[in-house]
């Protein structure tokens, strides 16, 4: 059995095997062919921080494969009054199929997931945003961007930095990350991504000036400054990556046809000026709906793999 916790621990076969499929579901979906690959069966999905891409992605996606979403946010569990993380995961994995976690620290997710007896998948965490990634990855096949392409990633080091990491040193394409001094990203993601990068011949390059590592991009990204439970340090944040905003001028030093994507949600007049995401909203809400198809493609595939 296996679950999906982190790119990191998949190949890169494996990884297009998944988005092989999630282009399959996607083009059956889009002809109104709704196969119930996963018939009868429920998923489990525990929020302990907000979403609305991630919620309704995957609830949708369940349905549309046959099967039910549960919808458990922390506050309306047990696990929110104390209940320990891995009794939860063997209740909850004895009466569901698959279970989806959003929570804080990737150990809780690793701890549910080795007490878990169904696959569980990875909602986002501090760490890591791995179906997120997935999503932005067949946006870029789309957009005939996927073949050897140079990604600049402007902003904070956070879990979408550490996702493109994993993904761009396993894939082995060109990574450009530009942050400010002190957001760099998780130094332990740097190092296991740069061993794989070895293998794959991705190039990865680290900046703190944003001019630098969108030039020549074909694909430029950026997260919120402000992550899920950082509210705290948003003055102290702004202040910081003062200059790292995607506005026209810094765009202007990418490729012409560049795209733009956003995980979503955006602030504009932050990370991203309005005239830049509403110049590139095709590519922002192409990405956005590709979390469904990229989803069903996971899921499908981790049924697959349940029995070996
Ligand atoms: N991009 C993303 O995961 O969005 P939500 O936080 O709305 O789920
Ligand atoms: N980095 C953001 C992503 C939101 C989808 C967060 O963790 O809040």
């Amino acid at each position: 059995m296996r679950h999906f916790l982190t790119l990191r621990d998949f190949t890169k076969g494996e990884i297009l095997e998944i988005i092989d499929l999630a282009r399959k579901i996607k083009e059956e979906s889009l002809r109104r062919e709704f196969i119930p690959y996963l018939n009868k069966q429920t998923l489990a999905m525990i929020f302990e921080k907000s979403s609305t891409r991630t919620r309704v992605s995957f609830e949708v996606g369940i349905y549309q494969l046959g099967g039910i979403g549960l919808f458990l946010s922390k506050n309306d569990l047990q696990l929110g009054r104390g209940e320990p993380m891995k009794d939860t995961a063997r209740v909850i994995s004895r009466m569901c199929d698959l279970v989806m976690i959003r929570t804080y620290d990737q150990k809780s997710l690793e701890e549910f997931a080795n007490y878990s007896l169904v696959p569980v998948i990875n909602g986002l965490t501090d760490t890591y945003h791995p179906v997120q990634l997935m999503a932005d990855y067949l946006t870029m096949i789309e957009y005939n961007k996927a073949n050897n392409p140079t990604v600049a990633y402007i902003g904070d080091g956070n879990n979408m930095a550490n996702s493109w990491l994993m993904l761009a040193s396993k894939l082995g394409f060109t990574l450009k990350i530009a942050t400010p001094k002190g957001y760099e990203p998780d130094p332990q993601v740097v190092k296991d991504a740069l061993n794989f990068a070895k293998e794959s011949g991705a190039k990865i390059e680290f900046f703190n000036d944003p001019s630098q590592a969108i030039k020549d991009a074909d694909v430029v990204t950026t997260d919120t400054w402000i992550s899920m439970g950082q509210e705290a340090e948003k003055e102290k944040r702004i202040k910081d990556f003062r200059g790292f905003e995607i506005n026209s001028k810094l765009m202007q030093l990418a490729k012409k046809d560049a795209i733009f994507l956003h995980c979503l949600p955006a602030y504009r007049g932050y990370e991203v000026s309005e005239e830049v995401f509403e110049t590139h909203s095709k590519e922002i809400f192409d990405e956005a709906e590709n979390r469904l198809h990229a989803q069903k493609g996971i899921m499908v595939w981790l049924d697959r793999k349940r029995s070996e």
